[in-house]
Protein backbone atom coordinates (compact mmCIF):
# COMPACT_ATOMS: atom_id res chain seq x y z
CA UNK A 1 0.00 0.00 0.00
CA UNK A 2 1.31 3.52 -0.90
CA UNK A 3 1.90 5.09 2.20
CA UNK A 4 0.76 3.08 5.34
CA UNK A 5 0.96 5.48 8.14
CA UNK A 6 -1.82 7.55 9.86
CA UNK A 7 -0.72 11.32 10.72
CA UNK A 8 -2.37 12.73 13.65
CA UNK A 9 -2.12 16.39 14.79
CA UNK A 10 -2.79 17.13 18.02
CA UNK A 11 -4.39 20.82 18.37
CA UNK A 12 -3.53 21.15 21.56
CA UNK A 13 0.19 21.72 20.73
CA UNK A 14 0.15 21.71 16.98
CA UNK A 15 2.70 18.83 16.84
CA UNK A 16 2.06 16.23 14.26
CA UNK A 17 2.46 12.50 14.74
CA UNK A 18 3.22 9.60 12.09
CA UNK A 19 2.03 6.25 13.39
CA UNK A 20 2.51 3.24 11.38
CA UNK A 21 -0.82 1.65 10.21
CA UNK A 22 -0.32 -2.71 10.62
CA UNK A 23 -2.36 -5.62 8.85
CA UNK A 24 -3.56 -8.78 10.08
CA UNK A 25 -4.44 -11.39 7.35
CA UNK A 26 -7.40 -9.92 5.78
CA UNK A 27 -7.16 -6.13 5.42
CA UNK A 28 -10.40 -5.01 5.25
CA UNK A 29 -11.42 -6.21 8.38
CA UNK A 30 -8.07 -6.29 10.31
CA UNK A 31 -6.55 -2.94 9.87
CA UNK A 32 -4.93 -1.34 13.28
CA UNK A 33 -2.62 0.94 15.09
CA UNK A 34 -0.43 -0.10 18.38
CA UNK A 35 -2.36 1.55 20.89
CA UNK A 36 0.59 2.14 22.95
CA UNK A 37 2.26 4.56 19.54
CA UNK A 38 -0.72 7.19 21.08
CA UNK A 39 2.04 7.16 24.50
CA UNK A 40 3.94 9.49 22.44
CA UNK A 41 1.15 11.87 22.16
CA UNK A 42 1.80 14.38 25.08
CA UNK A 43 0.38 18.01 25.75
CA UNK A 44 3.56 18.55 28.42
CA UNK A 45 6.38 16.72 29.58
CA UNK A 46 4.59 15.31 32.99
CA UNK A 47 1.84 14.39 30.61
CA UNK A 48 1.80 10.40 30.64
CA UNK A 49 0.67 10.58 27.09
CA UNK A 50 -2.97 9.90 25.15
CA UNK A 51 -4.82 6.45 26.29
CA UNK A 52 -7.24 4.99 23.95
CA UNK A 53 -10.60 4.25 25.80
CA UNK A 54 -12.29 1.50 25.22
CA UNK A 55 -15.34 0.33 27.12
CA UNK A 56 -16.14 -3.60 26.93
CA UNK A 57 -13.43 -3.40 24.08
CA UNK A 58 -15.85 -3.29 21.03
CA UNK A 59 -12.66 -1.57 18.66
CA UNK A 60 -9.53 -2.94 20.69
CA UNK A 61 -7.79 -5.97 19.76
CA UNK A 62 -6.25 -7.75 22.84
CA UNK A 63 -4.44 -10.69 20.89
CA UNK A 64 -3.16 -11.43 17.45
CA UNK A 65 -4.47 -15.18 16.68
CA UNK A 66 -4.00 -17.53 13.90
CA UNK A 67 -6.58 -19.89 15.59
CA UNK A 68 -10.22 -18.52 14.70
CA UNK A 69 -11.76 -16.25 11.61
CA UNK A 70 -14.46 -14.58 12.61
CA UNK A 71 -15.70 -12.45 9.34
CA UNK A 72 -19.12 -11.39 10.76
CA UNK A 73 -19.96 -9.15 7.88
CA UNK A 74 -19.42 -12.30 5.35
CA UNK A 75 -20.98 -14.49 7.89
CA UNK A 76 -17.67 -16.73 7.79
CA UNK A 77 -16.01 -18.73 10.73
CA UNK A 78 -12.81 -20.71 9.81
CA UNK A 79 -10.86 -22.58 12.04
CA UNK A 80 -7.45 -22.67 11.45
CA UNK A 81 -8.03 -21.74 7.67
CA UNK A 82 -10.89 -24.47 7.33
CA UNK A 83 -14.64 -23.32 6.87
CA UNK A 84 -16.69 -24.45 9.53
CA UNK A 85 -19.36 -26.24 7.14
CA UNK A 86 -16.33 -28.65 6.00
CA UNK A 87 -15.67 -29.48 9.51
CA UNK A 88 -18.99 -30.35 10.92
CA UNK A 89 -19.41 -31.79 7.64
CA UNK A 90 -16.40 -34.03 7.89
CA UNK A 91 -14.44 -34.03 11.12
CA UNK A 92 -14.78 -35.34 14.57
CA UNK A 93 -14.73 -32.77 17.40
CA UNK A 94 -11.61 -34.47 18.68
CA UNK A 95 -9.61 -33.96 15.19
CA UNK A 96 -11.11 -30.21 15.65
CA UNK A 97 -9.68 -29.92 18.83
CA UNK A 98 -6.36 -31.29 17.45
CA UNK A 99 -6.76 -29.16 14.52
CA UNK A 100 -7.36 -25.95 16.71
CA UNK A 101 -4.18 -26.62 19.21
CA UNK A 102 -1.60 -27.58 16.82
CA UNK A 103 -2.46 -25.47 13.69
CA UNK A 104 -3.21 -28.79 11.36
CA UNK A 105 -5.23 -31.68 10.98
CA UNK A 106 -3.47 -34.70 12.35
CA UNK A 107 -1.87 -37.46 10.23
CA UNK A 108 -4.01 -40.80 10.68
CA UNK A 109 -1.40 -41.69 13.34
CA UNK A 110 -1.37 -38.32 15.17
CA UNK A 111 -4.86 -39.11 15.47
CA UNK A 112 -5.08 -42.51 16.79
CA UNK A 113 -2.57 -41.22 19.71
CA UNK A 114 -4.45 -38.16 20.18
CA UNK A 115 -7.80 -39.66 20.53
CA UNK A 116 -5.95 -42.73 22.41
CA UNK A 117 -3.97 -40.50 24.85
CA UNK A 118 -7.88 -38.47 25.18
CA UNK A 119 -9.64 -41.80 26.18
CA UNK A 120 -7.36 -42.99 28.71
CA UNK A 121 -7.32 -39.32 30.97
CA UNK A 122 -11.45 -39.41 30.91
CA UNK A 123 -11.82 -40.76 34.51
CA UNK A 124 -11.99 -38.43 37.78
CA UNK A 125 -9.97 -38.94 41.16
CA UNK A 126 -12.33 -40.38 43.50
CA UNK A 127 -12.16 -37.73 45.37
CA UNK A 128 -13.86 -35.23 42.90
CA UNK A 129 -16.94 -37.56 43.31
CA UNK A 130 -16.95 -37.02 46.94
CA UNK A 131 -16.63 -33.22 45.82
CA UNK A 132 -19.24 -33.06 43.41
CA UNK A 133 -21.48 -34.84 46.42
CA UNK A 134 -20.90 -31.92 48.64
CA UNK A 135 -22.94 -29.64 46.54
CA UNK A 136 -26.49 -29.38 46.82
CA UNK A 137 -29.43 -31.54 45.35
CA UNK A 138 -30.30 -28.72 43.23
CA UNK A 139 -27.37 -27.02 42.82
CA UNK A 140 -26.42 -25.38 38.89
CA UNK A 141 -24.53 -27.87 36.93
CA UNK A 142 -22.66 -24.57 35.60
CA UNK A 143 -22.09 -23.66 39.17
CA UNK A 144 -20.61 -27.37 40.24
CA UNK A 145 -18.56 -27.04 37.23
CA UNK A 146 -16.73 -23.77 37.64
CA UNK A 147 -16.12 -25.65 40.97
CA UNK A 148 -14.63 -28.48 40.02
CA UNK A 149 -12.81 -27.76 37.31
CA UNK A 150 -11.26 -25.14 39.79
CA UNK A 151 -11.07 -27.81 42.08
CA UNK A 152 -8.84 -30.32 39.90
CA UNK A 153 -5.90 -27.73 39.69
CA UNK A 154 -5.60 -28.76 43.50
CA UNK A 155 -4.55 -32.36 41.71
CA UNK A 156 -2.08 -31.75 39.55
CA UNK A 157 0.72 -29.42 40.74
CA UNK A 158 2.91 -30.11 37.89
CA UNK A 159 0.08 -28.05 35.83
CA UNK A 160 2.04 -24.77 37.29
CA UNK A 161 4.70 -25.48 34.89
CA UNK A 162 3.17 -23.97 32.02
CA UNK A 163 5.93 -23.23 30.09
CA UNK A 164 7.10 -26.95 30.00
CA UNK A 165 5.64 -28.45 26.97
CA UNK A 166 5.24 -31.72 28.18
CA UNK A 167 3.32 -30.50 31.33
CA UNK A 168 1.42 -28.47 29.22
CA UNK A 169 0.72 -31.02 26.88
CA UNK A 170 -0.29 -33.25 29.99
CA UNK A 171 -2.80 -30.63 31.13
CA UNK A 172 -4.24 -30.03 27.55
CA UNK A 173 -5.38 -33.55 27.55
CA UNK A 174 -6.75 -34.20 31.04
CA UNK A 175 -9.04 -31.05 30.83
CA UNK A 176 -10.25 -31.98 27.51
CA UNK A 177 -10.59 -35.44 28.44
CA UNK A 178 -12.18 -34.69 32.05
CA UNK A 179 -14.81 -32.37 31.12
CA UNK A 180 -17.43 -34.50 29.74
CA UNK A 181 -17.11 -36.62 32.90
CA UNK A 182 -17.43 -33.36 35.31
CA UNK A 183 -20.43 -32.77 33.14
CA UNK A 184 -22.33 -36.03 33.35
CA UNK A 185 -21.41 -35.99 37.03
CA UNK A 186 -23.25 -33.10 37.37
CA UNK A 187 -26.32 -34.19 35.84
CA UNK A 188 -26.53 -37.38 37.78
CA UNK A 189 -26.01 -35.51 40.96
CA UNK A 190 -28.72 -33.53 39.85
CA UNK A 191 -30.90 -36.55 39.35
CA UNK A 192 -29.60 -38.18 42.73
CA UNK A 193 -28.10 -40.83 39.73
CA UNK A 194 -25.44 -43.19 40.82
CA UNK A 195 -22.57 -42.02 38.30
CA UNK A 196 -21.20 -43.63 35.26
CA UNK A 197 -17.38 -44.03 34.89
CA UNK A 198 -15.99 -43.33 31.31
CA UNK A 199 -16.22 -46.22 28.44
CA UNK A 200 -13.01 -46.38 26.69
CA UNK A 201 -14.79 -48.64 23.90
CA UNK A 202 -16.54 -45.64 22.73
CA UNK A 203 -16.49 -42.27 20.96
CA UNK A 204 -15.74 -38.89 22.95
CA UNK A 205 -20.04 -37.65 22.38
CA UNK A 206 -20.65 -41.75 22.71
CA UNK A 207 -19.44 -41.84 25.86
CA UNK A 208 -20.72 -38.62 27.43
CA UNK A 209 -24.10 -39.96 26.42
CA UNK A 210 -23.20 -42.93 28.19
CA UNK A 211 -22.12 -41.08 31.16
CA UNK A 212 -25.06 -38.84 30.97
CA UNK A 213 -27.94 -41.17 30.22
CA UNK A 214 -27.20 -45.15 31.17
CA UNK A 215 -29.50 -46.58 33.50
CA UNK A 216 -29.59 -50.36 33.89
CA UNK A 217 -28.98 -51.65 30.80
CA UNK A 218 -25.86 -53.66 30.81
CA UNK A 219 -24.43 -52.39 27.70
CA UNK A 220 -25.39 -48.79 27.00
CA UNK A 221 -25.61 -48.25 22.84
CA UNK A 222 -25.69 -44.82 21.33
CA UNK A 223 -27.85 -43.91 18.92
CA UNK A 224 -25.31 -43.39 16.31
CA UNK A 225 -27.35 -40.44 15.04
CA UNK A 226 -27.05 -38.26 18.48
CA UNK A 227 -23.92 -39.03 18.91
CA UNK A 228 -22.47 -37.82 15.47
CA UNK A 229 -25.42 -34.75 16.39
CA UNK A 230 -23.55 -34.22 19.66
CA UNK A 231 -20.04 -34.23 17.87
CA UNK A 232 -21.63 -31.58 15.52
CA UNK A 233 -22.57 -28.98 17.75
CA UNK A 234 -19.47 -29.68 19.82
CA UNK A 235 -17.30 -28.91 16.42
CA UNK A 236 -19.69 -25.38 15.76
CA UNK A 237 -19.00 -24.63 19.84
CA UNK A 238 -15.14 -25.17 20.06
CA UNK A 239 -13.81 -21.23 19.46
CA UNK A 240 -14.94 -18.25 18.37
CA UNK A 241 -12.39 -15.68 18.94
CA UNK A 242 -11.77 -13.63 21.26
CA UNK A 243 -15.16 -14.12 22.55
CA UNK A 244 -16.06 -13.03 26.59
CA UNK A 245 -15.10 -16.67 27.79
CA UNK A 246 -11.94 -17.16 25.55
CA UNK A 247 -10.52 -13.28 26.66
CA UNK A 248 -11.06 -14.51 30.61
CA UNK A 249 -8.69 -17.47 29.79
CA UNK A 250 -6.31 -15.25 28.48
CA UNK A 251 -6.19 -12.48 31.28
CA UNK A 252 -5.79 -15.06 33.93
CA UNK A 253 -3.53 -16.95 31.88
CA UNK A 254 -1.12 -14.23 31.82
CA UNK A 255 -0.54 -14.20 35.09
CA UNK A 256 0.97 -17.55 34.86
CA UNK A 257 -2.02 -19.08 36.47
CA UNK A 258 -2.24 -23.16 35.70
CA UNK A 259 -4.70 -23.95 32.79
CA UNK A 260 -7.23 -25.51 35.35
CA UNK A 261 -7.95 -22.33 37.46
CA UNK A 262 -7.65 -20.20 34.11
CA UNK A 263 -10.51 -23.01 32.54
CA UNK A 264 -12.42 -21.88 35.56
CA UNK A 265 -12.44 -18.55 35.24
CA UNK A 266 -13.57 -18.42 31.69
CA UNK A 267 -16.14 -21.29 32.44
CA UNK A 268 -18.01 -18.49 35.15
CA UNK A 269 -17.66 -16.04 32.29
CA UNK A 270 -19.22 -18.25 30.21
CA UNK A 271 -21.93 -19.12 32.68
CA UNK A 272 -23.01 -15.31 32.22
CA UNK A 273 -26.72 -15.17 30.53
CA UNK A 274 -25.08 -12.66 27.53
CA UNK A 275 -22.67 -15.30 26.92
CA UNK A 276 -23.57 -19.08 27.24
CA UNK A 277 -27.14 -18.91 28.12
CA UNK A 278 -29.06 -16.99 25.85
CA UNK A 279 -30.27 -20.74 23.87
CA UNK A 280 -32.05 -21.28 27.11
CA UNK A 281 -33.61 -17.99 26.46
CA UNK A 282 -34.93 -18.57 23.02
CA UNK A 283 -36.77 -21.98 24.54
CA UNK A 284 -38.73 -19.80 26.99
CA UNK A 285 -39.49 -17.47 23.96
CA UNK A 286 -40.58 -20.62 21.87
CA UNK A 287 -42.71 -21.72 24.86
CA UNK A 288 -44.08 -18.16 25.37
CA UNK A 289 -45.44 -17.88 21.44
CA UNK A 290 -47.25 -21.51 21.89
CA UNK A 291 -48.14 -21.62 18.51
CA UNK A 292 -47.76 -20.44 15.34
CA UNK A 293 -50.43 -18.50 15.36
CA UNK A 294 -49.16 -16.16 17.94
CA UNK A 295 -46.26 -15.36 15.69
CA UNK A 296 -47.26 -11.90 13.85
CA UNK A 297 -48.45 -10.40 17.35
CA UNK A 298 -44.94 -10.97 18.91
CA UNK A 299 -43.41 -9.82 16.30
CA UNK A 300 -45.41 -6.64 16.03
CA UNK A 301 -44.17 -6.58 20.05
CA UNK A 302 -40.92 -7.17 19.21
CA UNK A 303 -40.80 -4.19 17.20
CA UNK A 304 -42.44 -1.80 19.15
CA UNK A 305 -39.51 -2.36 21.62
CA UNK A 306 -41.41 -4.59 24.43
CA UNK A 307 -38.59 -6.90 24.53
CA UNK A 308 -36.13 -8.47 21.72
CA UNK A 309 -36.63 -11.94 19.39
CA UNK A 310 -34.26 -14.06 21.36
CA UNK A 311 -31.36 -15.95 19.30
CA UNK A 312 -31.26 -13.14 16.91
CA UNK A 313 -28.57 -10.48 15.98
CA UNK A 314 -25.27 -10.60 17.27
CA UNK A 315 -22.26 -8.22 17.98
CA UNK A 316 -20.06 -9.64 15.13
CA UNK A 317 -22.19 -11.46 12.65
CA UNK A 318 -24.41 -8.62 10.82
CA UNK A 319 -25.42 -11.90 8.45
CA UNK A 320 -26.70 -14.95 8.83
CA UNK A 321 -24.54 -17.02 11.37
CA UNK A 322 -22.97 -19.61 9.75
CA UNK A 323 -23.37 -22.38 12.87
CA UNK A 324 -27.36 -21.18 13.13
CA UNK A 325 -27.46 -22.24 8.95
CA UNK A 326 -25.74 -26.20 10.23
CA UNK A 327 -27.52 -26.85 13.94
CA UNK A 328 -31.19 -26.33 11.86
CA UNK A 329 -29.97 -29.02 9.71
CA UNK A 330 -28.98 -31.10 11.98
CA UNK A 331 -31.75 -30.37 14.43
CA UNK A 332 -34.11 -32.60 11.82
CA UNK A 333 -31.73 -35.22 12.32
CA UNK A 334 -31.78 -35.51 15.17
CA UNK A 335 -36.02 -35.26 15.49
CA UNK A 336 -35.58 -38.66 13.55
CA UNK A 337 -34.65 -40.52 16.46
CA UNK A 338 -36.45 -38.01 19.28
CA UNK A 339 -39.37 -37.48 17.55
CA UNK A 340 -40.28 -33.69 15.84
CA UNK A 341 -39.46 -30.80 19.06
CA UNK A 342 -42.79 -29.09 18.12
CA UNK A 343 -41.16 -26.01 19.12
CA UNK A 344 -38.99 -26.30 15.72
CA UNK A 345 -41.71 -25.22 13.53
CA UNK A 346 -42.49 -21.81 16.02
CA UNK A 347 -38.77 -21.30 15.02
CA UNK A 348 -38.83 -21.96 11.37
CA UNK A 349 -42.02 -19.91 10.74
CA UNK A 350 -40.29 -17.17 13.19
CA UNK A 351 -37.40 -17.17 11.30
CA UNK A 352 -39.41 -16.60 8.07
CA UNK A 353 -41.10 -14.00 8.94
CA UNK A 354 -38.56 -11.93 10.62
CA UNK A 355 -36.06 -12.05 7.56
CA UNK A 356 -39.02 -10.95 5.06
CA UNK A 357 -39.51 -7.86 7.96
CA UNK A 358 -38.39 -4.80 7.04
CA UNK A 359 -37.39 -4.00 10.45
CA UNK A 360 -34.91 -7.24 10.82
CA UNK A 361 -33.47 -6.78 7.40
CA UNK A 362 -32.78 -3.12 7.94
CA UNK A 363 -30.57 -3.72 11.00
CA UNK A 364 -29.33 -7.22 9.52
CA UNK A 365 -30.23 -9.16 12.39
CA UNK A 366 -30.03 -12.90 11.85
CA UNK A 367 -30.43 -16.32 13.43
CA UNK A 368 -27.60 -16.26 15.62
CA UNK A 369 -25.91 -20.11 16.77
CA UNK A 370 -28.09 -20.10 19.78
CA UNK A 371 -31.87 -20.05 18.03
CA UNK A 372 -31.60 -23.53 17.12
CA UNK A 373 -29.10 -25.45 19.70
CA UNK A 374 -31.84 -25.53 22.71
CA UNK A 375 -34.42 -27.15 20.73
CA UNK A 376 -31.73 -30.00 19.70
CA UNK A 377 -30.34 -30.19 23.09
CA UNK A 378 -34.20 -30.80 24.56
CA UNK A 379 -35.05 -33.22 22.16
CA UNK A 380 -32.13 -34.96 23.58
CA UNK A 381 -33.45 -34.94 26.74
CA UNK A 382 -31.05 -32.64 28.33
CA UNK A 383 -32.27 -29.93 30.69
CA UNK A 384 -32.02 -26.59 30.10
CA UNK A 385 -29.51 -25.88 33.12
CA UNK A 386 -26.86 -27.79 31.48
CA UNK A 387 -26.94 -26.38 27.91
CA UNK A 388 -23.83 -23.77 29.24
CA UNK A 389 -22.08 -27.16 30.72
CA UNK A 390 -22.31 -28.43 27.04
CA UNK A 391 -21.52 -25.58 25.82
CA UNK A 392 -18.02 -25.27 27.76
CA UNK A 393 -17.12 -28.73 27.05
CA UNK A 394 -17.16 -27.95 23.98
CA UNK A 395 -15.12 -24.81 24.07
CA UNK A 396 -12.35 -26.27 26.10
CA UNK A 397 -10.23 -26.85 23.04
CA UNK A 398 -10.60 -23.49 21.95
CA UNK A 399 -9.85 -22.17 25.49
CA UNK A 400 -6.93 -24.20 25.31
CA UNK A 401 -5.86 -23.32 22.22
CA UNK A 402 -6.12 -19.32 23.06
CA UNK A 403 -4.16 -19.99 26.33
CA UNK A 404 -1.14 -21.77 24.27
CA UNK A 405 -1.43 -19.07 21.66
CA UNK A 406 -0.98 -16.35 24.18
CA UNK A 407 1.91 -18.12 26.49
CA UNK A 408 3.93 -18.74 23.43
CA UNK A 409 3.76 -15.14 22.18
CA UNK A 410 6.58 -13.02 22.69
CA UNK A 411 5.01 -9.61 22.96
CA UNK A 412 2.01 -10.60 25.24
CA UNK A 413 2.55 -9.62 29.30
CA UNK A 414 0.72 -9.99 32.19
CA UNK A 415 -3.10 -8.12 31.45
CA UNK A 416 -3.48 -4.86 33.01
CA UNK A 417 -5.81 -2.46 31.33
CA UNK A 418 -5.84 1.32 31.96
CA UNK A 419 -8.45 3.08 33.58
CA UNK A 420 -9.46 6.83 33.41
CA UNK A 421 -9.57 7.71 36.73
CA UNK A 422 -12.44 9.71 37.33
CA UNK A 423 -13.06 10.14 41.12
CA UNK A 424 -12.22 12.70 43.68
CA UNK A 425 -9.03 14.70 43.74
CA UNK A 426 -6.42 13.45 47.07
CA UNK A 427 -7.63 15.12 49.70
CA UNK A 428 -7.05 14.86 54.00
CA UNK A 429 -8.26 11.78 55.77
CA UNK A 430 -10.90 13.07 58.31
CA UNK A 431 -11.10 11.57 61.75
CA UNK A 432 -14.41 9.69 62.86
CA UNK A 433 -15.43 12.55 65.39
CA UNK A 434 -15.03 15.10 62.61
CA UNK A 435 -17.10 13.51 60.03
CA UNK A 436 -20.89 15.24 59.72
N1 LIG B 1 -34.54 -8.36 18.54
C1 LIG B 1 -35.02 -7.14 18.17
N2 LIG B 1 -34.24 -6.07 17.92
C2 LIG B 1 -32.92 -6.24 18.05
C3 LIG B 1 -32.36 -7.48 18.42
C4 LIG B 1 -33.23 -8.55 18.66
N3 LIG B 1 -32.76 -9.75 19.01
N4 LIG B 1 -31.01 -7.36 18.46
C5 LIG B 1 -30.74 -6.08 18.14
N5 LIG B 1 -31.90 -5.42 17.88
C6 LIG B 1 -32.01 -4.03 17.43
C7 LIG B 1 -31.76 -3.06 18.56
O1 LIG B 1 -32.95 -2.75 19.23
C8 LIG B 1 -31.16 -1.91 17.82
O2 LIG B 1 -32.23 -1.22 17.18
P1 LIG B 1 -32.22 0.40 17.09
O3 LIG B 1 -31.04 0.71 16.20
O4 LIG B 1 -33.54 0.75 16.52
O5 LIG B 1 -32.02 0.88 18.49
C9 LIG B 1 -30.33 -2.56 16.72
O6 LIG B 1 -30.97 -3.82 16.48
C10 LIG B 1 -28.87 -2.78 17.10
O7 LIG B 1 -28.84 -3.45 18.35
P2 LIG B 1 -27.61 -3.45 19.36
O8 LIG B 1 -28.10 -3.77 20.73
O9 LIG B 1 -26.81 -2.19 19.18
O10 LIG B 1 -26.73 -4.62 18.81
P3 LIG B 1 -25.56 -5.34 19.59
O11 LIG B 1 -24.60 -5.77 18.56
O12 LIG B 1 -25.03 -4.54 20.71
O13 LIG B 1 -26.32 -6.59 20.25
C11 LIG B 1 -26.98 -8.77 20.81
C12 LIG B 1 -26.04 -7.89 19.95
C13 LIG B 1 -26.65 -10.24 20.53
C14 LIG B 1 -26.75 -8.50 22.30
C15 LIG B 1 -28.45 -8.44 20.42
O14 LIG B 1 -28.64 -8.69 19.05
C16 LIG B 1 -29.44 -9.24 21.25
O15 LIG B 1 -29.81 -8.81 22.35
N6 LIG B 1 -29.92 -10.42 20.75
C17 LIG B 1 -30.83 -11.24 21.49
C18 LIG B 1 -30.09 -12.11 22.49
C19 LIG B 1 -29.28 -13.21 21.86
O16 LIG B 1 -29.75 -13.93 21.00
N7 LIG B 1 -28.04 -13.36 22.31
C20 LIG B 1 -27.15 -14.42 21.82
C21 LIG B 1 -26.00 -13.88 21.08
S1 LIG B 1 -25.00 -15.19 20.47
Amino acid sequence: MANDTLTITDNRTGKSYEIPIEYGTNPLRSTYIRASELRQIKASDDDFGLLSYDPSFVNTASSKSEVTLVDGIAGVLHYRGYPIEQLAERSTYLETAYLLLNGELPTPSQLESWVSEVTIHTLLNERNKTFIEGFHYDAHPMGMLVGTVGALSTFYPGAKDIYDVESREKQIVRLIAKMPTIAAFTYRHNRGLPYVMPDNELSYTGNFLKMMFRITEPKYTPDPVLERALDVLFILHADHGQNCSSSTMRLIGSSDADPFSALAGAAAALYGPLHGGANEKVLRMLETIGSIDNIPDYIERVKKGDFRLMGFGHRVYKNYDPRARIIKKTAEEVFGVTGRNPLIDIALELERIALEDEYFVKRKLFPNVDFYSGIIYQAMGLPTALFPVLFAVARTSGWLAQWQEMLDDEEQKIWRPRQVYTGTEMREYVPLDKRG
